[in-house]
């Protein structure tokens, strides 16, 4: 077949321009469009993977898809949130018990999930609040905190850890020193505990005492052991004091003899928990020498090795995870804190003062070769935690590792002299770490902890299952039950609340129950009152119940905050409330007329009837 001369030349062309678009600026482009891909999630598809992302200062849990880096939902947790209608009034019950155990903020550093065989089941998460003492469960069914403990004994809740491999504890470590015997007229040095919380009662089952300043948490994969890191072994009250000694450790705390002691009743019981001391119960505690001032220590994924970050020292420390031998010392970089793995044998730790995160082989680095350092890249800037999907379960995917910076520096456009900080998506999936994608955070972004959506989204429930206190459509009422009391049993459906109109008097306390009776998923309301710092949000089957004080005599329009349906601007009603000398009779609450004409007898509401 003859082929014309033209159709020849321009395809020459055509192939001479695709090869130079590979080369040079093309290859630059290539490699963008390579990472773009990699993280590009369209809209209406899924994330690969739910991160659990610790909220810092912000004292919530931010969860964020990956690899889209999309943030999906804010959890708060120890500070109150309008948005969500959490915590905001001070009648609220979880503002109170907020107050009652340390106040309405929080610094949430380590999000750790329940396993079950090691590996997340998607019941629960906790997250911890440093500043507070405290430690928060999360429902993965609801997203939602349901249980928030008030540790005793200890201040400064650091490093927690779940108890693999069936979630036997939480660990938390108590990192800011106390007198030894709880009294300010102690002499002693000062000493802290590491606090074994029970997961499903919240209860602290035991404490184990160790000196110095408890820091970060893992533990073994078989759940003998609890690691911690372990700096100011002088005990030293300022830094002079804090860094005489060569080395500081790794504290190892066998389980099963701690147990063994509070059994026997050899714990000293204090707010009520047995604390254990180790010096008279040997045994139970292992101190391992690793360089000064030591900060990550994370568990192999086979359960094999505990890896401590040397901080100050550029090496991290590898403990066999069974005889707490240590076997290798290896140089990674300068300012190593955290270490994270994948499921062909590595280990990426991050470098905070290199500003990088570096691979490197295990078992070369265990038998001495010197060609254990795999790869290292570049972050943005001055790395903290790292994580890697299942980096800290049994069975790491391999694919995508998050660096949590510190600094963003040159990254976002300025906002001011204070930048966000900085999250980047790594691929690990190759021999080369492969920068993805960054996005920003509020302060500060502490550590990660990863679920696939495969796994977790059929947990995931559609509506709240209605509590037994629920009010019913229907059923809806106003009843005066005191001189200086109402009640409001309320529902909320598309588009009206029921009752809309509530008459109190000035001094009433007015307890609103409220049910969102809606049944279809995401059908949210709020109830929005002016002037009471009050916003209520109601997914579908949840009942929130507080009590108000009227406030200053006027008409208050409660309304919905939640964009609900083409009449969610006339989604609302009134709270009259009545000067205290008013002569005014308030009537009695009937039920309206879309409730099939039901009268709910009501308490006569006048004063001078009660
Ligand atoms: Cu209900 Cu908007």
């Amino acid at each position: 077949m003859k082929r014309h001369p033209f159709i020849l030349v321009a395809a020459t062309v055509v192939a001479t321009l695709a090869l130079a678009h590979t080369m040079g600026c093309g290859a630059a482009r290539s490699a963008r469009s390579l990472a773009a891909e990699k993280v590009y999630v369209a809209p209406g598809e899924l994330d690969k993977y739910y991160a659990f992302l610790s909220g810092g200062q912000s004292g919530s849990v931010f969860v964020v898809g990956i690899p889209s880096g999309r943030l999906i939902r804010e959890i708060p947790v120890f500070e109150p949130r309008a948005a969500y209608g959490y915590a905001m009034n001070d009648n609220d019950p979880r503002r109170q018990e907020l107050v009652a155990t340390g106040g309405v903020w929080g610094d949430t550093h380590h999000p750790v999930l329940s396993e079950t065989n090691g590996m997340p089941d998607g019941k629960y998460l906790w997250i911890n609040d440093l500043a507070n003492g405290r430690l928060a469960r999360i429902r993965l069914d609801y997203f939602e905190a349901d249980r928030i403990l008030k540790l005793p004994n200890m201040q400064g809740a650091h490093g927690i850890a779940v108890v693999s491999p069936n979630t036997k504890y939480i660990v938390v470590n108590g990192e800011f020193e106390q007198p030894t015997d709880g009294l300010v007229t102690n002499p002693a040095p000062y000493t802290s505990v590491v606090s074994f919380v029970d997961p499903d009662s919240m209860q602290v089952k035991f404490q184990v005492r160790i000196n110095g300043n408890i820091d970060i948490a893992d533990t073994s994969k078989d759940g003998r052991y609890s690691f911690s890191t372990i700096y100011n072994l002088e005990q030293g009250k300022d830094l002079g004091s804090m860094i005489q000694y060569d080395r500081d450790a790794v504290a190892a705390i066998d389980i099963p003899a701690a147990e063994k002691a509070v059994a026997a009743g050899r714990g000293e019981v204090r707010n009520g928990v047995p604390i254990i001391d180790p010096e008279t119960n040997p045994g139970v505690l292992t101190l391992i020498p690793v360089p000064k001032n030591p900060h990550g220590i994370n568990v192999t994924p086979d359960g094999r090795y505990a890896i401590a970050s040397g901080k100050l020292s550029p090496t991290v420390t590898i403990i066999d995870a069974h005889t707490l031998k240590i076997v290798a010392e290896p140089e990674v970089g300068l300012g190593p804190l955290h270490t994270t793995f994948d499921d062909r044998g590595n280990a990426f730790t991050s470098l905070f003062l290199d500003s990088q995160v570096v691979k490197w082989n295990i078992d070369k680095a265990v038998a001495g070769k010197s060609d254990y350092i795999v790869d290292r890249i570049n972050v943005h800037y001055n790395i903290g935690h790292l994580q890697a999907v299942g980096g800290d379960h049994m069975h790491p995917a391999g694919d995508y590792l998050l660096a949590l910076n510190k600094l963003s520096k040159d990254q976002y456009i300025p906002v001011g002299p204070d930048l966000p900080e900085n999250q980047e998506l790594i691929d690990i999936s190759g021999e080369k770490m492969k920068m993805l994608s960054s996005f920003p955070t509020v302060p500060e972004p502490h550590e990660a902890t990863f679920m696939a959506v495969s796994v977790l989204k059929p947990l995931v429930h559609q509506t709240f299952t209605p509590a037994s206190d629920a009010v019913e459509a229907g059923k809806e009422r106003v009843v005066r039950t005191g001189p200086h009391a109402v009640t409001v049993d309320m529902t909320l459906i598309r588009s009206a609340y029921t009752p809309d109109k509530v008459e109190v008097r000035e001094g009433d306390q007015v307890t609103l129950k409220i049910t969102n009776v809606e049944t279809i998923r995401d059908m949210i309301h709020g109830f929005a009152l002016p002037d009471h710092n009050l916003n209520i949000a109601l997914a579908p089957g949840y009942t929130k119940t507080i009590t108000i004080d009227a406030g200053k005599p006027g008409v208050y329009w409660y309304y919905c905050t939640n964009f609900c349906s083409a009449l969610h601007l006339e989604m609302r009603g009134r709270m009259v409330v009545q000067p205290k000398d008013s002569t005014v009779t308030l009537p009695d609450w009937h039920a309206a007329a879309n409730v099939q004409g039901q009268v709910v007898p009501g308490v006569p509401s006048t004063g001078a009837k009660q």
